[in-house]
């Protein structure tokens, strides 16, 4: 018989993606929710939305005219705002008219995939990943090619990407600050992957993308600086989502901007459109482009993001665990202190304590914790996560005896 369903969901379903298996049939997907529970598995909010967010849609909502909830597309004024937001940030000339508003970043992503590559192209993507890319890639019917980063700090790895491109590479995916290590990739870094793609580009005679996953470009530590590959790069395709900065993962707005100067831009940008709409029209409602001038000035706190950081880093570390400090996004990766992470997992819910398993995202040894979680939540978590360790050390002990 032949398949009831489309080969490219049929490839999407056959990229196994244990982070959905985690989410729908772990213990966690049974006591999400419950209170009591220390929940650092995803980056969803925990706490009451940033101030000021509620009032600009309110704001927004009263129509101006009688197109205010019509049909929209990239609203002229929502990519004026972006790019001289983009412009402010990252230096260079963004242009309007080169920026393409999306229903987020799982939007932009498909969107600029399916607008610069082809069925069967090769498409680099850097491992720890997020856990979407591969089936992100093999869902358009392109061939994913995966670059495996060296912990601990799992830095852009310019030399191993070089050996993974091939004549039929048409794209790499960089993710910085990077989901789950949270490194921002230095500005040297970049630079470097630069030349070495338009070196590939032109031996290829045909020119490889960089799709640049910057949903965390504004959720930074330290003081810490981001550097964009669109400034180094101009075959760049930045894509962003608000719903990191914002944390409102719920309300979808993004964009995809073209790094100044990008050569073909015309024809890429008519790609992007027609790409979006062949994707299921994908744009933000007309509400989130309407309050877009309000939207993009907020920001969560990121102080006292970087405080529960700092506590965690600072007691996990005093309790023997090792970890990757980070530089931004929301995430904090430790070093399982059993080598089963998924054994260790249930040593921590056995606490109540739900962290995500680094098996779920290639990372087998590792977990991720959130920084969205509440701040009572992780002062909470701290004595379980100290006997936790400790259990994990009688059990390596007891292993270790039980070998000779
Ligand atoms: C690295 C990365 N890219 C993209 C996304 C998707 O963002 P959005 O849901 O806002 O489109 C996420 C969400 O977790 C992410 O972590």
């Amino acid at each position: 018989m032949t398949r009831a369903i489309s080969s490219e969901m049929a490839a999407m379903l056959g990229a196994k993606m244990p982070f959905f298996a985690f989410l729908t049939g772990s213990e966690w997907a049974r006591r999400a929710g419950e209170p009591g529970i220390c929940d650092f598995v995803t980056g969803e909010p925990q706490e009451m939305p940033v101030e000021g967010y509620a009032e600009a849609l309110a704001r927004w909502s009263a129509p101006q005219n009688p197109h205010w909830f019509g049909y929209k597309t990239s609203e002229p004024a929502a990519c004026a705002v972006v790019a001289d937001s983009l412009g402010e940030r990252l230096g260079g000339d963004f242009r309007p008219e080169q920026i393409f508003m999306t229903n987020g970043a799982i939007a932009g992503l498909t969107v600029a995939l399916k607008a610069v590559t082809d069925p069967g192209d090769e498409v680099v993507f850097l491992s720890p990943p997020w856990f979407a890319y591969e089936s992100m890639i093999q869902g358009r019917g392109a061939v994913p090619v995966r670059v495996k980063l060296q912990a601990p700090r799992f830095d852009l790895d310019v030399a191993a990407i070089e050996r993974a491109i091939t004549e039929r590479t048409r794209a790499i995916i960089v993710n910085s600050p990077n989901n789950p290590s949270g490194r921002i990739y230095s500005s040297a870094a970049l630079t470097e992957l630069s030349s070495v793609l338009e070196d590939a580009s032109a031996s290829n005679g045909r020119p490889i993308y960089v799709i640049s996953d910057e949903a965390y470009s504004k959720v930074l530590f330290d003081g810490r600086s981001f550097f964009s590959p669109a400034t180094h790069y101009a075959r760049t395709l930045l894509v962003y989502t608000y719903g990191k900065t914002l944390l409102t993962p719920g309300q979808r707005m993004g964009y995809i901007a073209l790094a100044p100067g990008m050569p073909d831009a015309e024809q890429v940008g008519a790609a992007i459109f027609m790409s979006q709409i062949a994707t299921g029209w994908a744009f933000p409602n007309a509400l989130l482009q309407h309050a877009i001038a309000d939207l993009d000035k907020l920001s969560i706190d990121l102080a006292a993001l970087q405080r529960k950081r700092d506590l965690l880093v600072d007691a996990l570390t005093g309790f023997g665990y090792e970890l990757t400090i980070p530089e931004g996004t929301f995430y904090l990766l430790v070093r399982s202190p059993l080598p089963d992470d998924m054994a260790f997992v249930d040593l921590l819910v056995a606490r109540d304590i739900f962290v995500l398993p680094g098996s779920t995202t290639e990372l087998p040894g590792y977990f991720r914790i959130s920084l969205t979680a509440s701040m009572q939540m992780v002062e909470r978590s701290l004595e379980g996560f100290q006997a936790a360790a400790r259990e994990a050390e009688q059990v390596a002990e007891a292993g270790a005896g039980a070998a000779f």
